[in-house]
């Protein structure tokens, strides 16, 4: 595919068959720990997904989902072939962080439904990735942790929206500035898991679901993400109004094939 340049420089793996997408962070000798390469080579992936994909797995290898980001970016010596973070005092920093959150945006698309599978830990910017997809399935051995805040920092890979929507404001808080981890048993409780299975079925698990997903009609699932997606920023009149607009698209989309 075009465009995708080099994804395994960037820790990552791509396969595609038929509507299913596979990325794999693939940087397990160091549990997938993750550079700005990694970050952009996602954006890439996001870019070029064929028009056909309706499912996009984002899974990790090894025992970790992703220790979030490469703790050697905070060091004098940096990640070697890596950019250097920029300073906030440059005018860049605003857009290059932007780039980097592009890594992560783009799981949103109503074109395909983006699932998390979710094994070990998943800390900081891996937890921001898992929040980042529409769907969460964790093993059981699955850690949470929204690091940032214990490093000095503030979670700025687009994953506190996703965490305030699904836990609420109070949990978030108290989550983000303990910095403490969630096990797959509280992470189920707090809705941040759609299913917790023992670690050795996660594959099948999210197999079953991909086939239960795609068992759907594509143009009704995908106007269906979309609506759905709107409905929280939307009053009961507004939403109901986007229901009709999306059944009439959607039904004079079918009568023209
Ligand atoms: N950055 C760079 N290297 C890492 C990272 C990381 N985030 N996480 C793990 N590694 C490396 C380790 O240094 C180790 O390398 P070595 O074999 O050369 O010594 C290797 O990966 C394996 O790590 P272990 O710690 O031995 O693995 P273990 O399974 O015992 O622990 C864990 C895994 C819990 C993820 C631990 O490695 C850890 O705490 N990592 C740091 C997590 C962190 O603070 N991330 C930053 C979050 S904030 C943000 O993302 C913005």
């Amino acid at each position: 595919m075009a465009g995708l340049g080099d994804l395994a420089a960037a820790g990552l793996a791509l396969t595609i068959e038929d509507a299913v997408a596979t990325v794999t962070l693939s940087r397990p000798e160091r549990r997938n720990a993750m550079t700005p390469s990694m970050w952009h080579g996602l954006a890439r992936i996001g870019r070029a997904v064929p028009a056909n994909v309706r499912v996009v797995i984002i899974r990790g290898a090894g025992p970790s989902f992703s220790a979030g980001i490469d703790l050697r970016m905070f060091s004098a010596d940096g990640v070697p072939g890596e950019e250097r973070t920029t300073n906030p005092s440059d005018p860049g920093f605003d857009e290059s962080i932007a780039g980097l959150q592009a890594g992560y945006t783009w799981l949103r698309n109503p074109a395909f439904v983006s699932i998390a599978a979710v094994q070990g830990h998943a800390i900081g910017a891996g937890f921001q990735l898992a929040l980042s997809c529409d769907l969460r399935v964790l093993a059981d051995d699955a850690k949470l942790c929204m690091k940032e805040p214990a490093l000095g920092l503030v979670p700025d890979l687009t994953g506190t929206k996703p965490l305030v929507d699904i836990v609420g404001l109070p949990r978030a808080i108290e989550l983000c500035l303990t910095a403490r981890t969630v096990s797959a048993d509280e992470a189920w409780q707090l809705r941040l898991a759609e299913l917790v299975v023992p670690v050795a079925e996660l594959e099948a698990a999210v197999s079953d679901l991909v086939a239960a997903l795609l068992s759907t009609d594509m143009a009704a699932a995908r106007a269906t993400k979309a609506l759905l997606a709107l409905a929280a920023g939307n009053s009961l009149a507004e939403q109901a109004a986007a229901e009709r607009l999306a059944q009439a698209k959607l039904l004079a989309a079918r009568s023209q094939r």
